[in-house]
């Protein structure tokens, strides 16, 4: 049974105060109602959703990162300005987004996030941030949700510390985040998430259940992305799930605040790549996924109507029953989407210079520095 808008006002009562906060959300998600029920009838797909990743520069080492496929060190000095993301915003709100997620690479390594955040209207959208969380603190946290955002989604690879700080190569990583959905709990106006890869591993080991548990103790929802080849895990489709261990991890999910991603936040669930939801690099290349790896148009070409309504054709051949395309259609993908290009390495670097970003390790005694956003 999908999770409808109304049943995670219920199963979450966060989303109240979220209401709360913002009137304006109310008004979107009814004219997304409208629009959808307009263009069903002509057979057309409505948007629910829009994901900007607004910078692919990362300090972590993540085994499996799916942006390593999609940097491109030349593209990244000329990443969309706050003017393009405004634009390719309201073009997403015109077409029925009323959620908005932001990711990268790290999205936390720009100095002045808080200004990104409100490119995407605030006040009458829903707004995610993906983040390792590794140079935020609770008053990093505080400023993002004054900027707007309303759910801090921070990934966690595994309940066991030591699996996960190695995975990302952040050490003391797990115990940070941790401490800080505790924070983030006590925190009003703000909404704790966890972010984890359901690995065919990680639901077998119980360290999904366990994940679930550390969510729920800390009031958060917690969502599992499907494992995708793609990125560091290119061409490995081996990593995808087994249809038991989706069944072992559809089970996980029935507690109520886990859900498969795409899921949590106000949209209810089939595989909504291109449908009700997309995607958008920091160069302007609309995907349907961070994990469909192949560009539709660039809003730098086109407006983002005319990507939206080409990419639902093709993705739709694919069939509507899928839960996600990139976890579960291996032969569509194989077909439709380029293997990864090459397997680059992240750059290491946390400081941002003029428009992009160097290679310089990341220094402890620099990161109040840069969480200071000096
Ligand atoms: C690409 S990251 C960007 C945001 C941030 N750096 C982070 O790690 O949370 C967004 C989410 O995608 C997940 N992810 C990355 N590569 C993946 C893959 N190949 N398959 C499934 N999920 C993946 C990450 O674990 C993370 O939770
Ligand atoms: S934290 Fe990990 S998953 Fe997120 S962008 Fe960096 S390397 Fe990729």
């Amino acid at each position: 049974m999908p999770k409808n808008p109304f049943q995670i006002v219920l199963q979450n009562p966060g989303f109240i105060g979220t209401l709360w906060r913002k009137p304006r959300l109310v008004n979107s998600v009814l004219k997304q109602r409208w629009l959808r029920w307009n263009r069903s009838k002509q057979g057309l797909q409505t948007l629910a959703g829009i994901e900007f990743a607004l910078t692919y520069a990362c300090q972590a080492t993540c085994e499996h990162c799916s942006a390593t496929s999609l940097l491109d060190t030349v593209r990244e000095r000329n990443r969309l300005k706050q003017d393009d993301l405004r634009t390719a915003a309201d073009d997403a709100f015109a077409l029925g987004a009323y959620e908005v997620n932001i990711t990268g690479g790290e999205p936390t390594l720009l100095k002045d996030l808080e200004e990104y955040v409100t490119c995407f209207r605030p006040e009458r959208t829903f707004i995610g941030l993906n983040t390792n969380a590794d140079l935020i603190d609770i008053d990093r946290v505080k400023r993002l949700r004054d900027a707007g955002v309303d759910m801090l989604k921070i990934s966690l690879d595994s309940p066991d510390g030591a699996v996960h700080d190695g995975n990302r190569g952040l050490p003391g990583n797990h115990a940070h985040v941790l401490a800080l959905l505790d924070e983030v709990k006590r925190t009003r106006g703000i909404r704790g998430h966890i972010c984890s890869v359901g690995t065919g591993d990680l639901v077998r080991s119980g360290g999904a259940a366990r994940l679930v548990e550390l969510a729920e103790q800390r009031n958060a929802t917690i969502g599992f992305t499907l494992p995708a080849a793609v990125g560091r895990w290119g061409g490995q489709y081996e990593v995808m799930l087994t249809d038991d261990d989706l069944e072992g991890l559809r089970s996980i999910c029935r507690a109520p605040n886990a859900f498969f991603q795409g899921s949590v936040g106000m949209s209810t669930f089939a595989c909504p790549a291109a449908r009700t939801e997309i995607y958008v690099s920091p160069y302007g290349d609309v995907l349907p996924c961070p994990f469909i790896q192949r560009s539709f148009g660039n809003v730098r070409d086109e407006p983002l109507s005319a990507v939206y309504e080409r990419m639902g054709e093709a993705v739709n051949l694919a069939g509507s029953s899928s839960l996600c395309l990139a976890g579960q259609a291996q032969k569509w993908m194989k077909q439709n989407v380029p293997a990864s290009r090459e397997r680059l390495d992240m750059p290491s670097c946390s400081t941002e210079h003029d428009e992009t970003f160097c290679r310089k390790p990341v220094r402890a005694d620099e990161v109040g520095e840069r969480v200071g956003g000096s």
